[in-house]
């Protein structure tokens, strides 16, 4: 996993405020919380000026940090600390986080990273040519069962081969947004080839509840 750190000062704005909309739901959200515990709000805050801005900066995480009596260093270990924040500039389209850990990468993710570093740039947090793309290795993202898997903003794309990534990516490209989820035909989590247990149609049409009832087989 790469080491996160704040992007180049060049690229920093001087200053971050909350849109008034955002000022408002900000105001809303610290009634939340008893006197002196407004520092419970970092990780809200932090989202709402990723969904304002597309990352988060470090004028963002220092307005944050005082705004809610925090010292600077606290809100930065949050913001470094969790995958879900962006700490540069993304694609505009898509910034794809593909799990690298392990059951993903015995189930094919370097496959997909072998695509990312083709089409969308050679090294993580590069912006495509066109600005669209960007992609990182993040950690285990919850969805081993569907491995592997990649994230695209707040949504997953499960169950990845090399094509079906692809597809994925023309989907993006030509300004679509491909149905989340797993990308095989599977509906969720159930084995590979159809359910093997809890299949007995007895389960589901009242068989097994009425023989209960009246004390007959099964
Ligand atoms: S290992 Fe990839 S989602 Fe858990």
């Amino acid at each position: 996993m790469s080491v996160r750190r704040l992007a180049p000062a060049e690229v920093q704005p001087a200053s971050f405020a909350f849109s008034p909309e955002n000022e408002t739901w900000a105001q809303m959200v610290l009634t939340r919380y008893p006197a002196g515990k407004q520092a419970s709000a970092v990780i809200p805050f932090l989202m709402r000026a990723q969904d304002q801005e597309g990352w988060v900066s470090k004028a963002a995480i220092e307005t944050i940090a005082d705004r809610l009596g925090m010292k600077h260093i606290r809100v930065l270990e949050v913001a470094t600390f969790y995958t879900q924040f962006q700490l540069g500039p993304v694609g505009s389209v898509a910034h794809v986080q593909v799990c690298g850990t392990t059951p993903c990468m015995l189930r094919g993710s370097d496959e997909i990273l072998h695509v990312c570093k083709n089409r969308i740039a050679p090294h993580a947090h590069e912006l495509s040519a066109d600005g669209k793309f960007s992609w990182e290795e993040v950690e285990c993202l919850g969805a081993c069962v569907n491995a592997p898997m990649v994230a695209v903003f707040s949504d997953t794309y499960e169950d990845l081969t090399k094509e079906s990534f692809e597809a994925l990516l023309d989907g993006f490209e030509r300004g679509e947004t491909p149905k989340p989820g797993p990308q095989n035909g599977r509906t969720g989590c159930e084995a590979e080839g159809g359910a093997t247990t809890l299949n007995d149609p007895g389960l589901y049409d009242g068989t097994y509840r009425v023989n209960i009832v009246t004390g007959g087989g099964k």
